[in-house]
């Protein structure tokens, strides 16, 4: 069987045979035979906008790979900045390899003192996190003139490093701003997860020890927000960066892509539904309610998963180790049962709607001391190392600035109406 397709042009009988490779066939080619005839594909849901060897995602299996690992197997063995190693740089690292790397992230935690002071304390006392995370990345760029050098990779190395290193600086200090709290300098005898937690919650004492399950369970989230290959946030970071923007003004798109509720800012909407609903007994009418199309089951429902999100699985699962330790979470029960309504419901069914990565991730947030404005932060530190590892593939690859077409549906030429000529 011939492995390609065949394009005719109906209007004058001209047909175009063009390979298919990896799964796709090459615009370029169907260029030439229809030039100015686009594809019109909003939400680029059929697109492939990239060749990638970062993440494998199938989500008619429910299959999630990093670099070709499962996502089991990495969230049991794995660490994130090993994992943020291996999205980067294609392997797994030599235990030397590991110890420099995790060295190069513990000694870049730190942010400059103007950043600190003058930038974070600029923001009004009831900031939204992700609205200053987004702006603070985005500033980071005014403090390393040098990472517009994009072509050098030395100079590419050390921006990510720099980036993995002080997103957790900023999201703590995001955080204390909003309740008053002195800022925490990183601590670089913690590693990663734990430094993030000593610089949120340190007070008084002069270490912080966090208990090592919710070290760990915040770590393996990080390692389940990593990476999701062409997401909408990776997709505005990549955009950004083909323009050959810094990589802080790439991440800052990023952010303020994932902050949106229906891509990362669902795992703080989730919370608030399940505050919203209220009670068990409301269930059945929450339901029937999404179904009625006045609102949407958040943390339900994926672009690619058409079954259960194995991060989904994971995050289930590691949400009873971490409730051992901090006692359950009251709206676990009502999440289980929302759940359990929904996977039986015709509506969720045949929809093929099933819980994503937010659905229980909140949940283990809140049970850790997070508040809800929070959840996306936490999601936006675990998927900076998949963002850089994107933009650094991009630029590998000498790929070409992002501009799509459009299908223009509006006015013909027309002459300009004077003020005096126009109805009111
Ligand atoms: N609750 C109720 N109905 C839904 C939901 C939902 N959560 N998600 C999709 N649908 C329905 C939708 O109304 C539509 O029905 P119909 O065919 O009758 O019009 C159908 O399912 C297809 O929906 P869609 O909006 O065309 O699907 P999409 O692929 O464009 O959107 C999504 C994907 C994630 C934006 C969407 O499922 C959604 O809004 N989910 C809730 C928000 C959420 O949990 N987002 C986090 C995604 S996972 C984290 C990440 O990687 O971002």
């Amino acid at each position: 069987m011939a492995e390609t397709i065949t394009i005719t042009d109906n209007r004058n009988g001209e047909s175009l045979e063009i390979p298919i490779k990896d799964g796709g066939v090459d615009a370029a080619e169907w260029r030439k035979l229809l030039p100015g005839i686009w594809f019109h594909d909003p939400g680029m849901a059929t697109t492939s906008n990239a060749e990638s060897s970062i993440t494998d995602l199938n989500g008619i299996d429910g299959i999630l790979r990093y670099r070709g690992y499962p996502i089991e197997q990495l969230a049991e063995h794995s660490s994130y900045l090993e994992v943020a190693y291996l999205l980067i740089h294609g392997e797994l690292p030599s235990q030397d390899e590991l110890d420099n790397w995790t060295h190069e992230i513990t000694h870049h935690t730190y942010v400059h003192e103007n950043f600190r002071k003058r930038f974070n304390d600029a923001f009004h006392y009831d900031a939204h996190p992700m609205g200053m995370l987004t702006s603070s990345v985005a500033g980071l760029s005014t403090f390393y003139p040098e990472a517009k050098d994009i072509e050098d990779p030395e100079v590419r190395h050390q921006q990510i490093v720099r980036l993995i290193a002080k997103m957790p600086t900023i999201a703590a200090a995001a955080y204390r701003y909003s309740q008053g709290l002195p800022y925490v300098y990183p601590d670089n005898d913690l590693p990663y997860a734990s430094n993030f937690l000593s610089m949120m919650y340190r007070v008084a004492k002069p270490k912080f020890e966090a208990d090592p399950v919710l070290t760990k369970a915040l770590d393996l989230l990080f390692i389940l927000h990593a990476d999701h290959e062409q997401n909408c946030s990776t997709t505005a970071a990549r955009v950004v960066g083909s323009s050959h923007a810094d990589p802080y003004s790439a991440v800052a798109a990023g952010c303020a892509a994932l902050y949106g509720p229906r891509h990362g800012g669902a795992n703080e909407a989730v919370l608030n539904m399940l505050n919203d609903i209220g009670s068990y007994d409301q269930i059945d009418a929450f339901i029937e309610s999404v179904k009625n199309g006045e609102g949407r089951l958040m943390g339900f429902g994926h672009r690619v998963y058409k079954s259960y999100d194995p991060r989904a699985q994971i995050i289930k699962s590691v949400a009873h180790d971490v409730f051992k330790v901090t006692g359950q979470n009251p709206l676990l029960d009502m999440a289980l049962k929302l759940e359990e309504v929904a996977l039986s419901d015709e509506y969720f069914v045949s929809r093929n709607l099933y819980p994503n990565v937010d659905f229980y991730s909140g949940l283990i947030y809140q049970s850790m001391g997070f508040p809800t404005e929070m959840f996306t932060v936490l999601f936006a530190i675990g998927r900076t190392a998949g963002w850089l590892a994107h933009w650094n593939e991009m630029l590998e690859q000498n790929s070409r600035i992002s501009r799509p077409r459009q299908l223009y549906v509006g006015a013909d030429e027309r002459a300009y109406v004077p003020m005096s000529g126009r109805s009111a």
